[in-house]
């Protein structure tokens, strides 16, 4: 099976609607040839419905940036998977950094997630990624294995076959500090030796892994052309047309 490549921008916080209009327009008039390149964005949930329409035919696949697990019920403020499925998106990214960190979300929210985000029919795009004191104390791997245990529990193999992996260590977020591609793809591995361990070799093999935190046009290429990086998940340079589209065109020009 060839292996996917995924170029994906998690807008997070950002962008009026007339805004998410103009980007989205941008980038499907700049899309490329793609060659099975996939593009995915993750707009603000308000916007979805709108943005599912406007991106339809184009190539490019919209995402919810995030969901609680419940179908429904008295839970003010939050958006079921029921509802985000009823939107037309495809993707649920689940377990970003700042819903790790600035909502204490926990291993078990995120599980619940990833299950519900599968009993919708959503695809989840589960983050995982350590802190800069947990690079420093010295095992990073261990955050990002059991990282992986937690929020995988009771996930099929087969459901591993609609899934994507996005490795985002939480000090190169919108710090401008970019994980080398070094460190970048010997996480990648090792996320693909658990992913081994848990399921089997060749459901390692075609998983898709990205890297986000702090890619840009200038370092997207580095990072680009390592074996076991598949593709990134893109904040601030995912809000500018002009710099979206260079990330997603790399080595095509
Ligand atoms: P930055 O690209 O702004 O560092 O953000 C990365 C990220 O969190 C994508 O989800």
């Amino acid at each position: 099976m060839a292996k996917r490549e995924i170029f994906s921008g998690n807008w997070k916080m950002y962008k009026t609607y007339d805004e998410a209009v103009e980007l989205v327009n941008g980038i499907k008039d700049g899309m490329p040839d793609t060659g099975g390149r996939e593009v995915i964005v993750f707009p603000p949930a308000v916007y979805l419905r709108d943005l599912v329409k406007l991106c339809k035919g184009s190539g490019i696949e919209v995402g919810i940036q995030n969901m609680y697990f419940e179908k429904e019920g008295a839970f003010t403020g939050e958006i079921s998977p029921l509802m985000a499925k009823d939107t037309g998106v495809r993707y649920a990214l689940i377990g970003h950094s700042e819903r790790r960190h600035v909502f204490r979300e926990t291993d078990g929210d995120i599980n619940k997630k990833v299950k519900a985000a599968f009993e919708f029919g959503l695809e989840p795009v589960l983050c995982v990624g350590e802190l800069l004191e947990e690079r420093e104390a010295g095992n990073p791997e261990d955050v990002v294995n059991r990282q992986l245990e937690l929020g995988l529990k009771d996930v099929s193999s087969e459901q591993m076959s609609n899934m994507i992996i996005a490795y985002e260590p939480v000090w190169a977020i919108g710090t401008g500090k970019v994980a080398t591609p070094e460190i970048a793809d010997t996480m990648h591995k090792t996320i693909r030796r658990k992913i081994g361990s848990l399921y089997s070799s060749e459901t390692a093999e075609i998983l898709p892994v990205l890297y986000g935190g702090s890619v840009k046009p200038e370092n997207i290429a580095d990072l680009y052309s390592r074996d076991n990086i598949d593709g990134v998940l893109v904040g601030g340079a995912s809000l500018k047309i002009n710099s979206f589209l260079d990330i997603i065109h790399v080595n095509i020009n």
